[in-house]
Formats: structure tokens, sequence, C-alpha cells
């Protein structure tokens, strides 16, 4: 790979180990993935922030990266953490609440902003053409799929390195041959709400792995949150970093084909045959404005008789403050920086969630050890309303 001269410099330690370590990281994988040269972003969203995913043993790699003082090049974003500062954080013991508050200060520390949310493209949307480096699988599909912006799916290792350097890499999706689409999903079937949009993705997501596909049979009113939802799915279950949805040029290409009885098959599996949900969760990935919105429009006047959290950022929060009021006073926790994944919901006591998310759905049962039940938003309220037996 050609590196320029202060590249080069970087690669040999003039300017420390941590600027060094980072040089050498996307060096590696440039390598390792045919890139020729480095390309500079202009920013990067970093994972591997909750102290429950995270644990121990990068803590001392964070430690040793900022006591050498770097700073990041790019403006640069954290994912979600282990829990809000209001609400959850009240549940955990300190020592917890002290290694998380840890990890968010050696970030801080090297310039990383603690926007901790899962959804930075709703802070500052980044122009059609950009390249970025993000760690959030879903804004990574998000991010190329609706916005236009140029993002491989970085781990939260290469995404550091990337916010440090201010470069990546010129292979995967920064490269307009790999952006193209190579398979046809013709979808045989009506969708008829958020959640089966996500369940499409998980499907399609096992299907395909890695390819690019190009959804035909969608509704050509399709919204920013459906796609959401559906990019959320594909990224869970497969490791696919854009899809296309608009009409494209398709000849020559394979299709395959998605049935109604396929999208239910997925929602089916989603769900475990569990007893009734002590968890409501709404928000993954985090609450667009217009989402919040609609959770409110849902329990105005009304009271929910069980935990119920609608997941956003403080940006959006702040920007909802109107309908986040409403979904209060009905008793629901409208919660930043965090989410039901990357929380401790097993030390919080749950046992069945009920989500209108497939992403969620898909990994609750592994990286929580909590039973998961997939159903629309208008289900799930209509569940955290009832009187919980
Ligand atoms: Fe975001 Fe948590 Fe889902 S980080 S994408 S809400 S698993």
């Amino acid at each position: 790979m050609y590196l320029t001269r202060k590249e080069e410099k970087i690669y040999d330690g003039e300017f420390g180990w941590a600027y060094q370590t980072a040089m050498k990281i996307l060096v590696r994988l440039g390598d390792l993935f045919g890139a020729s040269k480095l390309i500079p972003i202009k920013s990067a969203h970093i994972s591997g922030v909750s102290y429950k995913t995270l644990g121990d043993a990068p803590i001392d790699f964070l430690k040793a990266t900022a006591e050498t003082c770097p700073r990041v090049r790019v403006p640069s974003t954290l994912n979600p953490c282990g829990f809000d500062s209001d609400y959850l954080v009240t549940k955990f013991p300190e020592k917890l609440r002290k290694k998380q508050a840890l990890i968010l200060n050696l970030y801080t520390q090297i310039g990383v902003v603690p926007a901790l949310t899962c959804t930075p493209y709703y802070l500052k949307t980044p122009k059609n053409g950009w390249h970025l480096a993000s760690a959030e699988s879903s804004a990574v599909v998000y991010t190329n799929s609706v916005l236009g912006a140029w993002t491989n799916r970085e781990g939260s290792p290469s995404a550091l390195a990337a916010a440090l350097v201010g470069k990546v890499p010129d292979y995967g999706v920064h490269r307009p041959e790999n952006r193209q689409p190579s398979i046809v999903v013709k979808v045989e079937t009506e969708l008829a709400n958020e959640a089966e949009f996500g369940a499409l993705g998980v499907c399609v997501g096992k299907m395909l792995k890695d390819e690019v596909p190009v959804f035909q049979g969608l509704p050509a009113n399709v919204k920013g949150d459906e796609l959401k939802q559906l990019g959320a799915g594909l990224a869970s279950s497969g490791m696919i970093s854009i899809f296309h949805y608009k009409p494209s040029p398709t000849k020559g290409l394979e299709r395959v084909a998605v049935t109604k009885s396929d999208v239910r098959n997925a929602m089916e599996n989603l769900s475990a045959n569990v007893g009734t949900p002590d968890l409501v969760f709404v928000g993954c990935p985090h609450c667009s404005l217009g989402e919040v919105k609609a959770v409110a429009d849902l329990v105005r006047d009304k009271k929910v008789r069980r935990e119920f959290w609608v997941c956003t950022s403080r940006f959006v929060k702040e920007k909802a403050m109107e309908h986040v009021r409403v979904i209060e006073k009905a008793g629901g926790h409208v919660l930043c920086d965090t989410c039901a994944i990357v929380t401790w919901l097993k030390e919080l006591g749950v046992k069945v969630m009920l989500t209108n998310s497939a992403k969620a759905a898909y990994y609750s049962p592994t990286m929580n050890r909590v039973d998961a039940v997939l159903a629309p938003l208008n289900e799930c309220v209509e569940t955290a309303l009832k009187l919980q037996r």
C-alpha cells in the first residue's frame, strides 16, 4: 500500500505510539483487503463503548492510547454505553458505574464526542459521497444506502485508528465498483410495518451474507425509518454494508425472491414462544424525531403498566421534548446514551423483552440471555398499556 512521507513517519513512530499503532492497524487492514492508499475521511463513529460489551481487556489499550495524549483528527462520536445518566444509572453498583465512566473519560480525553448514539447521522447528516469510518453496523448500512456517504463496516479498533489518523484504506465500499448491485431481491409481499422491514432484513442478511442487494417491490414512498430497520436487520444476520432500493440497472444479475411466508417465518424465528414481556423496548436503532412522536401519539392520555423504554439520542430528545413529556406522563422512560442490548438487562430482572426492532430481537437472546418477541410499534404499545399478570 502506498504511503505518503508523512504517513510513513507516523508508521515509523515519529508522532508517538498511539498514532503509530493506529497507522499500523490501517496499513494491516489495507494490505489484507487490497487497498492501494489511504484516503481522508470526514468523520468517524466508534463502537465498543458499553462496559458490558467491552469488558476489561480493551481498557488497558485505551489507557495506553490516552496516556500519549493523541487527538482525533476528524469529528468523532461514540456509540451507546451501558446506561443513561438519569434512570438506569441508579440501578447498577458503583464498581460498574466507575468502569463505564472510565471508558467514556478515556475516549473524551482524546477528543471523541460522547454522543452515545447509534444514529449519529441525525446529529450531523453526512453528505452524498463523503468518506467516513463507522463501526456501528446499522449506521454503516443506512449511511451507504440511504444517505449516499461511503463507509466500510469498521471494528472498534479500526474506527478508533481511522479517527486518530483521519484516513481509511481505500478498499471495500470506498471503491465505486464495490457499491454496485450484485443480486436482485424481489420482495413479493407488502410489508405491513417497521418490524416486518427489519425481519425482511434479517431474512435477506442470512441468505446473502456480503452481497450488494438491489431490492425490487418495496413501496415507492418507503420511509427512512423503514429503511433504517431494513438495514439494521441486514447488518445483524449478515455482513451487508450497502443495499439499493431505487430502480437500478440489473441486467445479468442473479435474482432471488422473498415471499410473504419468508417474512412471516423470519418474524416467528425472531420471537420466542414465552410468557408475558416484562420490558417493552422501542428505539433500536435509536429513534428519529418522527418515531418518538409516533410513540407519544399512541400513549397520549394513557398509562403504561409495565417497564417501557424509548431509546434515542440526546440531540433528538431535545428536539422532541413535547413528545417526551407525553411519554413520560404516561409512565414510559425516554432514555438517552444507551439501549436494551448494551445494558445489563438480566441484572435488571428482565426475562422477556417485547420490541419492534428485528435487530434487538436478533441479538437479545445471545447478548443479554433474554427472550425476545418481535411485534410492530402499535402492538408493543398495546402490551405496554395492559396490566401485567
Ligand atoms: Fe443501537 Fe443498541 Fe440497536 S446500539 S442499533 S439501539 S442494539
